[in-house]
Protein backbone atom coordinates (compact mmCIF):
# COMPACT_ATOMS: atom_id res chain seq x y z
CA UNK A 1 0.00 0.00 0.00
CA UNK A 2 1.57 3.42 -1.29
CA UNK A 3 -1.19 5.76 -1.30
CA UNK A 4 -2.90 6.32 2.05
CA UNK A 5 -5.61 8.40 3.20
CA UNK A 6 -5.78 9.38 6.44
CA UNK A 7 -9.17 11.60 7.58
CA UNK A 8 -9.08 13.79 10.25
CA UNK A 9 -5.64 14.35 10.10
CA UNK A 10 -5.85 18.08 11.80
CA UNK A 11 -7.15 16.91 14.86
CA UNK A 12 -5.40 15.63 17.90
CA UNK A 13 -4.84 11.68 17.22
CA UNK A 14 -4.82 12.19 13.34
CA UNK A 15 -2.09 14.69 13.93
CA UNK A 16 -0.12 12.04 15.58
CA UNK A 17 -0.66 9.31 13.27
CA UNK A 18 -0.16 11.84 10.18
CA UNK A 19 3.10 12.76 11.54
CA UNK A 20 4.45 8.99 12.02
CA UNK A 21 2.99 7.66 8.60
CA UNK A 22 5.12 10.78 7.11
CA UNK A 23 8.19 10.36 8.97
CA UNK A 24 8.48 7.03 9.05
CA UNK A 25 7.54 5.94 5.61
CA UNK A 26 8.83 7.92 2.59
CA UNK A 27 7.87 5.95 0.22
CA UNK A 28 4.13 6.08 1.44
CA UNK A 29 1.69 9.48 0.02
CA UNK A 30 -0.42 10.60 2.81
CA UNK A 31 -3.68 12.57 2.11
CA UNK A 32 -5.04 14.16 4.59
CA UNK A 33 -8.82 14.97 4.39
CA UNK A 34 -10.10 16.77 7.14
CA UNK A 35 -12.63 19.30 6.81
CA UNK A 36 -10.98 21.68 9.77
CA UNK A 37 -14.16 22.10 12.01
CA UNK A 38 -13.41 23.97 15.75
CA UNK A 39 -10.89 20.75 16.51
CA UNK A 40 -9.14 20.48 13.61
CA UNK A 41 -6.09 22.65 13.56
CA UNK A 42 -3.45 22.64 11.00
CA UNK A 43 -0.98 24.08 13.19
CA UNK A 44 -0.81 20.28 14.90
CA UNK A 45 1.29 19.55 11.57
CA UNK A 46 3.69 22.63 10.85
CA UNK A 47 6.96 20.40 10.85
CA UNK A 48 5.60 18.28 8.53
CA UNK A 49 3.79 19.93 6.02
CA UNK A 50 6.32 20.68 3.72
CA UNK A 51 7.50 17.10 3.19
CA UNK A 52 7.48 15.92 -0.14
CA UNK A 53 5.17 12.64 0.68
CA UNK A 54 2.24 14.80 2.23
CA UNK A 55 -0.89 16.38 0.97
CA UNK A 56 -3.50 18.12 2.79
CA UNK A 57 -6.88 18.49 1.84
CA UNK A 58 -9.38 20.63 3.31
CA UNK A 59 -12.67 18.65 2.54
CA UNK A 60 -16.10 17.12 4.57
CA UNK A 61 -16.44 13.41 4.76
CA UNK A 62 -19.56 13.67 4.34
CA UNK A 63 -19.12 15.29 0.89
CA UNK A 64 -19.53 12.34 -1.75
CA UNK A 65 -18.60 14.09 -4.90
CA UNK A 66 -15.42 15.41 -3.47
CA UNK A 67 -14.27 12.06 -1.43
CA UNK A 68 -15.01 10.19 -5.04
CA UNK A 69 -12.50 12.72 -6.34
CA UNK A 70 -9.93 12.25 -4.02
CA UNK A 71 -9.79 8.49 -4.17
CA UNK A 72 -9.32 8.63 -7.67
CA UNK A 73 -6.78 11.64 -8.21
CA UNK A 74 -4.46 10.25 -5.37
CA UNK A 75 -5.06 6.39 -6.66
CA UNK A 76 -5.82 5.78 -2.45
CA UNK A 77 -5.24 1.74 -1.29
CA UNK A 78 -5.36 2.46 1.93
CA UNK A 79 -7.94 4.57 4.78
CA UNK A 80 -7.22 5.37 8.28
CA UNK A 81 -10.35 7.17 9.33
CA UNK A 82 -10.49 9.02 12.26
CA UNK A 83 -12.48 12.09 11.49
CA UNK A 84 -15.09 12.71 13.78
CA UNK A 85 -17.16 14.74 16.32
CA UNK A 86 -15.33 13.35 19.74
CA UNK A 87 -16.77 15.33 22.31
CA UNK A 88 -19.55 13.84 24.82
CA UNK A 89 -20.74 16.83 25.99
CA UNK A 90 -21.28 18.65 22.60
CA UNK A 91 -23.10 15.34 21.54
CA UNK A 92 -25.72 15.96 24.28
CA UNK A 93 -25.61 19.55 22.85
CA UNK A 94 -25.93 18.63 19.64
CA UNK A 95 -26.41 15.08 18.59
CA UNK A 96 -27.59 15.67 14.72
CA UNK A 97 -23.95 16.86 14.35
CA UNK A 98 -22.18 13.70 15.49
CA UNK A 99 -25.39 11.12 13.70
CA UNK A 100 -24.03 13.38 9.90
CA UNK A 101 -20.53 13.20 11.28
CA UNK A 102 -19.90 10.10 12.30
CA UNK A 103 -22.75 7.60 10.81
CA UNK A 104 -23.60 9.33 7.53
CA UNK A 105 -19.62 10.61 7.12
CA UNK A 106 -18.57 6.85 7.60
CA UNK A 107 -20.95 5.59 4.84
CA UNK A 108 -20.12 8.07 2.38
CA UNK A 109 -16.47 7.17 2.78
CA UNK A 110 -17.16 3.30 2.95
CA UNK A 111 -19.30 3.93 -0.41
CA UNK A 112 -16.33 5.95 -2.00
CA UNK A 113 -13.96 3.15 -1.12
CA UNK A 114 -16.28 0.19 -2.28
CA UNK A 115 -16.84 2.33 -5.92
CA UNK A 116 -13.23 3.05 -6.53
CA UNK A 117 -11.87 -0.37 -5.44
CA UNK A 118 -14.43 -2.18 -7.54
CA UNK A 119 -14.34 -5.39 -5.83
CA UNK A 120 -10.18 -5.52 -6.06
CA UNK A 121 -9.80 -5.76 -2.58
CA UNK A 122 -6.32 -6.92 -3.21
CA UNK A 123 -3.65 -4.29 -0.88
CA UNK A 124 -6.66 -2.79 0.37
CA UNK A 125 -7.65 -1.69 3.69
CA UNK A 126 -10.66 0.52 5.45
CA UNK A 127 -9.36 1.19 8.79
CA UNK A 128 -11.83 2.50 11.06
CA UNK A 129 -10.14 4.26 14.82
CA UNK A 130 -13.10 3.61 17.08
CA UNK A 131 -13.50 3.60 21.07
CA UNK A 132 -14.10 1.64 24.18
CA UNK A 133 -17.11 3.85 24.33
CA UNK A 134 -18.80 1.47 22.22
CA UNK A 135 -19.19 -0.99 24.70
CA UNK A 136 -21.29 1.09 27.73
CA UNK A 137 -19.80 1.39 31.00
CA UNK A 138 -18.75 -1.07 33.73
CA UNK A 139 -19.50 -1.02 37.58
CA UNK A 140 -17.03 -0.38 40.70
CA UNK A 141 -17.18 -4.29 41.51
CA UNK A 142 -14.17 -5.72 43.33
CA UNK A 143 -13.51 -9.28 44.79
CA UNK A 144 -14.81 -9.97 47.94
CA UNK A 145 -13.23 -7.71 50.46
CA UNK A 146 -11.23 -6.09 48.70
CA UNK A 147 -12.12 -2.29 48.18
CA UNK A 148 -11.18 -0.64 44.80
CA UNK A 149 -8.31 -0.44 43.33
CA UNK A 150 -6.75 -3.44 43.86
CA UNK A 151 -4.09 -4.71 41.95
CA UNK A 152 -4.70 -7.70 39.19
CA UNK A 153 -2.99 -9.57 36.53
CA UNK A 154 -6.00 -10.74 35.28
CA UNK A 155 -6.33 -9.15 31.83
CA UNK A 156 -2.57 -8.34 31.64
CA UNK A 157 1.03 -10.12 32.39
CA UNK A 158 1.80 -6.82 34.63
CA UNK A 159 0.29 -5.68 37.72
CA UNK A 160 -2.41 -2.84 37.53
CA UNK A 161 -4.63 -1.26 39.41
CA UNK A 162 -8.55 -1.88 38.71
CA UNK A 163 -11.53 -0.39 39.53
CA UNK A 164 -13.64 -3.49 38.83
CA UNK A 165 -13.80 -7.29 38.26
CA UNK A 166 -14.90 -6.67 34.77
CA UNK A 167 -13.24 -5.18 31.76
CA UNK A 168 -14.25 -4.65 27.80
CA UNK A 169 -13.07 -7.33 25.41
CA UNK A 170 -13.16 -7.49 21.49
CA UNK A 171 -16.59 -9.98 22.17
CA UNK A 172 -17.89 -7.43 24.85
CA UNK A 173 -21.51 -6.39 23.79
CA UNK A 174 -21.83 -2.94 22.39
CA UNK A 175 -24.06 -1.11 24.53
CA UNK A 176 -23.65 2.84 23.92
CA UNK A 177 -25.26 5.46 26.26
CA UNK A 178 -24.37 8.90 24.82
CA UNK A 179 -25.09 10.46 21.34
CA UNK A 180 -21.44 10.25 20.70
CA UNK A 181 -20.79 6.70 21.54
CA UNK A 182 -24.14 5.89 19.82
CA UNK A 183 -22.86 7.57 16.81
CA UNK A 184 -19.51 5.83 16.83
CA UNK A 185 -21.33 2.35 17.40
CA UNK A 186 -23.49 2.66 14.51
CA UNK A 187 -20.50 3.53 12.30
CA UNK A 188 -18.93 0.75 13.56
CA UNK A 189 -21.58 -1.74 12.64
CA UNK A 190 -21.37 0.14 8.84
CA UNK A 191 -17.73 -0.88 8.54
CA UNK A 192 -18.17 -4.27 9.55
CA UNK A 193 -21.16 -4.51 7.31
CA UNK A 194 -18.94 -3.69 4.58
CA UNK A 195 -16.70 -6.56 4.85
CA UNK A 196 -19.88 -8.82 5.34
CA UNK A 197 -21.54 -8.14 2.48
CA UNK A 198 -19.13 -6.76 0.12
CA UNK A 199 -15.83 -8.59 1.47
CA UNK A 200 -14.37 -5.22 2.14
CA UNK A 201 -10.79 -5.09 3.82
CA UNK A 202 -12.05 -3.74 7.16
CA UNK A 203 -10.31 -3.18 10.40
CA UNK A 204 -12.11 -2.02 13.25
CA UNK A 205 -10.10 -0.60 16.78
CA UNK A 206 -11.67 0.57 19.58
CA UNK A 207 -9.29 2.57 21.85
CA UNK A 208 -9.59 3.91 25.03
CA UNK A 209 -9.06 7.41 26.19
CA UNK A 210 -5.90 9.39 24.71
CA UNK A 211 -4.09 11.98 26.41
CA UNK A 212 -0.40 13.95 25.10
CA UNK A 213 -0.42 17.22 22.93
CA UNK A 214 -2.19 18.44 21.04
CA UNK A 215 -5.44 17.90 22.06
CA UNK A 216 -8.05 20.33 21.95
CA UNK A 217 -8.54 21.76 25.10
CA UNK A 218 -12.52 21.02 25.64
CA UNK A 219 -11.60 17.46 27.09
CA UNK A 220 -10.39 17.28 30.37
CA UNK A 221 -6.47 17.02 31.04
CA UNK A 222 -5.36 20.10 28.41
CA UNK A 223 -8.85 21.58 29.65
CA UNK A 224 -7.56 21.57 33.00
CA UNK A 225 -3.84 22.27 32.45
CA UNK A 226 -4.86 25.76 30.95
CA UNK A 227 -7.03 26.22 33.83
CA UNK A 228 -4.53 25.85 36.52
CA UNK A 229 -2.24 28.28 34.67
CA UNK A 230 -4.73 31.15 34.11
CA UNK A 231 -6.07 30.57 37.74
CA UNK A 232 -9.60 29.47 36.63
CA UNK A 233 -11.72 26.98 38.02
CA UNK A 234 -11.62 23.34 37.40
CA UNK A 235 -15.69 21.75 36.89
CA UNK A 236 -15.23 17.98 38.07
CA UNK A 237 -18.37 16.94 37.18
CA UNK A 238 -20.60 14.50 40.27
CA UNK A 239 -18.39 13.59 43.05
CA UNK A 240 -15.12 12.91 40.51
CA UNK A 241 -15.71 9.29 40.90
CA UNK A 242 -15.91 8.17 37.54
CA UNK A 243 -13.02 5.87 36.49
CA UNK A 244 -11.04 6.11 32.81
CA UNK A 245 -8.36 4.02 31.24
CA UNK A 246 -5.65 6.63 30.17
CA UNK A 247 -3.03 6.16 27.14
CA UNK A 248 -0.33 8.43 25.43
CA UNK A 249 -1.56 9.39 22.31
CA UNK A 250 1.82 7.88 20.36
CA UNK A 251 1.32 4.75 21.64
CA UNK A 252 -1.93 5.09 20.45
CA UNK A 253 -0.25 6.01 16.88
CA UNK A 254 2.00 3.22 17.25
CA UNK A 255 -1.00 0.58 17.62
CA UNK A 256 -2.52 2.27 14.67
CA UNK A 257 0.84 1.78 12.76
CA UNK A 258 0.98 -1.95 13.73
CA UNK A 259 -2.39 -2.52 12.99
CA UNK A 260 -3.04 -0.98 9.89
CA UNK A 261 -0.43 -3.16 8.43
CA UNK A 262 -0.17 -6.56 10.33
CA UNK A 263 -3.79 -6.89 12.01
CA UNK A 264 -6.21 -9.47 10.08
CA UNK A 265 -8.91 -8.21 7.88
CA UNK A 266 -12.38 -8.59 9.45
CA UNK A 267 -10.84 -8.51 12.94
CA UNK A 268 -11.29 -5.79 15.29
CA UNK A 269 -8.44 -4.92 18.51
CA UNK A 270 -9.02 -3.30 21.75
CA UNK A 271 -6.27 -0.65 22.95
CA UNK A 272 -5.71 0.21 25.99
CA UNK A 273 -3.35 1.99 28.73
CA UNK A 274 -4.18 -0.84 31.69
CA UNK A 275 -3.92 2.71 33.51
CA UNK A 276 -6.59 3.42 35.04
CA UNK A 277 -7.82 6.52 37.32
CA UNK A 278 -10.53 7.94 38.78
CA UNK A 279 -11.23 10.90 37.81
CA UNK A 280 -10.59 12.81 41.29
CA UNK A 281 -7.21 11.46 41.92
CA UNK A 282 -6.00 12.28 38.73
CA UNK A 283 -6.82 15.81 38.56
CA UNK A 284 -4.98 15.79 41.70
CA UNK A 285 -2.04 14.85 40.04
CA UNK A 286 -2.28 17.05 37.24
CA UNK A 287 -2.58 19.91 39.85
CA UNK A 288 0.50 18.54 41.49
CA UNK A 289 2.18 18.45 38.38
CA UNK A 290 1.37 21.97 36.83
CA UNK A 291 2.07 24.03 39.96
CA UNK A 292 5.59 22.17 40.33
CA UNK A 293 6.37 23.02 36.80
CA UNK A 294 5.17 26.51 37.26
CA UNK A 295 6.94 26.64 40.54
CA UNK A 296 4.29 27.47 43.03
CA UNK A 297 4.15 25.92 46.20
CA UNK A 298 2.66 22.22 46.82
CA UNK A 299 -1.08 23.07 46.98
CA UNK A 300 -1.58 26.13 45.55
CA UNK A 301 -4.03 25.61 42.91
CA UNK A 302 -5.94 22.94 45.11
CA UNK A 303 -8.65 25.42 45.62
CA UNK A 304 -9.37 25.59 42.18
CA UNK A 305 -11.43 22.40 42.43
CA UNK A 306 -14.76 23.11 41.86
CA UNK A 307 -17.88 20.42 42.05
CA UNK A 308 -20.43 20.86 39.27
CA UNK A 309 -23.59 19.21 38.15
CA UNK A 310 -22.86 15.66 36.66
CA UNK A 311 -23.16 15.12 33.18
CA UNK A 312 -26.05 13.47 31.94
CA UNK A 313 -25.66 9.68 31.67
CA UNK A 314 -22.10 9.98 32.51
CA UNK A 315 -20.65 6.30 32.33
CA UNK A 316 -19.05 5.25 35.64
CA UNK A 317 -16.15 3.40 34.58
CA UNK A 318 -14.66 2.13 30.69
CA UNK A 319 -11.51 -0.20 30.99
CA UNK A 320 -9.94 -1.65 28.14
CA UNK A 321 -9.04 -5.12 27.81
CA UNK A 322 -5.76 -5.37 25.74
CA UNK A 323 -4.22 -8.84 25.65
CA UNK A 324 -4.97 -9.89 22.33
CA UNK A 325 -3.44 -6.83 20.67
CA UNK A 326 -0.67 -7.84 22.89
CA UNK A 327 -0.53 -11.47 22.64
CA UNK A 328 -1.31 -11.36 18.72
CA UNK A 329 0.90 -8.33 17.50
CA UNK A 330 3.51 -7.73 20.44
CA UNK A 331 1.65 -4.15 21.59
CA UNK A 332 2.55 -2.68 24.39
CA UNK A 333 2.06 1.21 25.71
CA UNK A 334 5.67 2.18 25.84
CA UNK A 335 5.15 5.00 28.16
CA UNK A 336 4.61 4.70 32.21
CA UNK A 337 1.86 7.29 33.39
CA UNK A 338 3.89 9.24 35.42
CA UNK A 339 6.26 9.74 32.31
CA UNK A 340 3.16 10.30 29.81
CA UNK A 341 1.63 12.67 31.99
CA UNK A 342 4.87 14.98 32.97
CA UNK A 343 5.76 15.31 29.25
CA UNK A 344 2.03 16.02 28.61
CA UNK A 345 1.87 18.79 31.22
CA UNK A 346 5.49 20.63 29.91
CA UNK A 347 4.60 20.49 26.64
CA UNK A 348 0.87 22.32 27.39
CA UNK A 349 3.13 24.75 29.38
CA UNK A 350 6.14 25.19 26.83
CA UNK A 351 3.57 25.57 24.09
CA UNK A 352 1.56 28.33 25.49
CA UNK A 353 0.86 30.34 22.15
CA UNK A 354 -0.61 27.14 20.45
CA UNK A 355 -2.96 26.96 23.09
CA UNK A 356 -3.72 30.68 23.23
CA UNK A 357 -4.17 30.80 19.48
CA UNK A 358 -6.79 28.17 20.06
CA UNK A 359 -8.65 29.98 23.45
CA UNK A 360 -8.38 33.10 21.35
CA UNK A 361 -10.90 31.59 18.72
CA UNK A 362 -8.25 33.33 16.37
CA UNK A 363 -6.56 30.34 14.48
CA UNK A 364 -9.83 29.32 13.12
CA UNK A 365 -10.48 32.14 10.79
CA UNK A 366 -6.72 32.13 9.94
CA UNK A 367 -6.62 28.73 8.51
CA UNK A 368 -10.25 29.25 7.01
CA UNK A 369 -8.79 32.42 5.16
CA UNK A 370 -5.38 30.30 4.17
CA UNK A 371 -7.33 27.49 3.40
CA UNK A 372 -10.46 28.57 1.32
CA UNK A 373 -11.11 27.66 -2.20
CA UNK A 374 -8.51 24.82 -2.14
P1 LIG B 1 -10.61 15.49 17.39
O1 LIG B 1 -11.94 16.07 17.69
O2 LIG B 1 -9.40 16.08 18.04
O3 LIG B 1 -10.33 15.55 15.80
C1 LIG B 1 -11.31 15.22 14.87
C2 LIG B 1 -10.84 15.71 13.50
O4 LIG B 1 -11.85 15.34 12.54
C3 LIG B 1 -10.67 17.23 13.41
O5 LIG B 1 -9.47 17.54 12.75
C4 LIG B 1 -11.88 17.67 12.59
O6 LIG B 1 -11.62 18.85 11.82
C5 LIG B 1 -12.12 16.47 11.71
N1 LIG B 1 -13.52 16.38 11.26
C6 LIG B 1 -14.63 16.48 12.01
N2 LIG B 1 -15.72 16.37 11.23
C7 LIG B 1 -15.28 16.20 9.96
C8 LIG B 1 -15.92 16.02 8.71
N3 LIG B 1 -17.27 16.02 8.60
N4 LIG B 1 -15.17 15.85 7.60
C9 LIG B 1 -13.80 15.85 7.69
N5 LIG B 1 -13.14 16.04 8.84
C10 LIG B 1 -13.87 16.21 9.96
O7 LIG B 1 -10.73 13.94 17.69
P2 LIG B 1 -9.66 12.90 18.26
O8 LIG B 1 -9.71 12.94 19.74
O9 LIG B 1 -8.38 13.08 17.56
O10 LIG B 1 -10.32 11.53 17.80
C11 LIG B 1 -10.01 10.97 16.52
C12 LIG B 1 -10.78 9.68 16.35
O11 LIG B 1 -10.40 8.75 17.38
C13 LIG B 1 -12.29 9.82 16.44
O12 LIG B 1 -12.87 8.96 15.50
C14 LIG B 1 -12.62 9.37 17.86
O13 LIG B 1 -13.93 8.84 17.94
C15 LIG B 1 -11.56 8.31 18.09
N6 LIG B 1 -11.14 8.09 19.49
C16 LIG B 1 -10.77 9.15 20.26
C17 LIG B 1 -10.33 8.92 21.57
C18 LIG B 1 -9.85 10.04 22.46
O14 LIG B 1 -9.57 9.81 23.64
N7 LIG B 1 -9.69 11.26 21.96
C19 LIG B 1 -10.31 7.61 22.07
C20 LIG B 1 -10.71 6.55 21.23
C21 LIG B 1 -11.12 6.81 19.94
P1 LIG C 1 -13.41 13.74 28.57
O1 LIG C 1 -12.00 14.23 28.47
O2 LIG C 1 -14.52 14.60 28.04
O3 LIG C 1 -13.44 12.28 27.90
P2 LIG C 1 -14.66 11.17 27.88
O4 LIG C 1 -15.92 11.81 28.30
O5 LIG C 1 -14.70 10.78 26.44
O6 LIG C 1 -14.21 10.07 28.78
O7 LIG C 1 -13.71 13.46 30.10
C1 LIG C 1 -12.94 12.56 30.87
C2 LIG C 1 -13.61 12.41 32.22
O8 LIG C 1 -13.54 13.66 32.91
C3 LIG C 1 -15.10 12.08 32.13
O9 LIG C 1 -15.44 11.18 33.19
C4 LIG C 1 -15.78 13.42 32.32
C5 LIG C 1 -14.83 14.16 33.24
N1 LIG C 1 -14.79 15.63 33.05
C6 LIG C 1 -14.93 16.48 34.16
O10 LIG C 1 -15.12 16.03 35.30
N2 LIG C 1 -14.87 17.83 33.95
C7 LIG C 1 -14.67 18.37 32.71
O11 LIG C 1 -14.63 19.62 32.58
C8 LIG C 1 -14.50 17.49 31.60
C9 LIG C 1 -14.28 18.04 30.22
C10 LIG C 1 -14.57 16.13 31.83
Amino acid sequence: MKNILITGGAGFIGSHVVRLFVTKYPDYHIVNLDKLTYAGNLANLKDIENAPNYTFVKADICDFEKVQSVFAEYQIDGVIHLAAESHVDRSIKDPFTFARTNVMGTLTLLQAAKQYWNGNWEGKRFYHISTDEVYGALELTHPDGIEPPFSTTASSSEHHLAYGKDFFYEDTKYNPHSPYSASKASSDHFVRAFHDTYGMPTIVTNCSNNYGPYQFPEKLIPLFINNIRHGKPLPVYGKGENVRDWLYVVDHARAIDLIFHKGKVADTYNIGGFNEWKNIDLIKVIIKTVDRLLGNPEGTSDHLITYVTDRAGHDLRYAIDSTKLKNELGWEPSLQFEEGIEKTVRWYLDNQEWMDNITSGEYEKYYESMYSGR
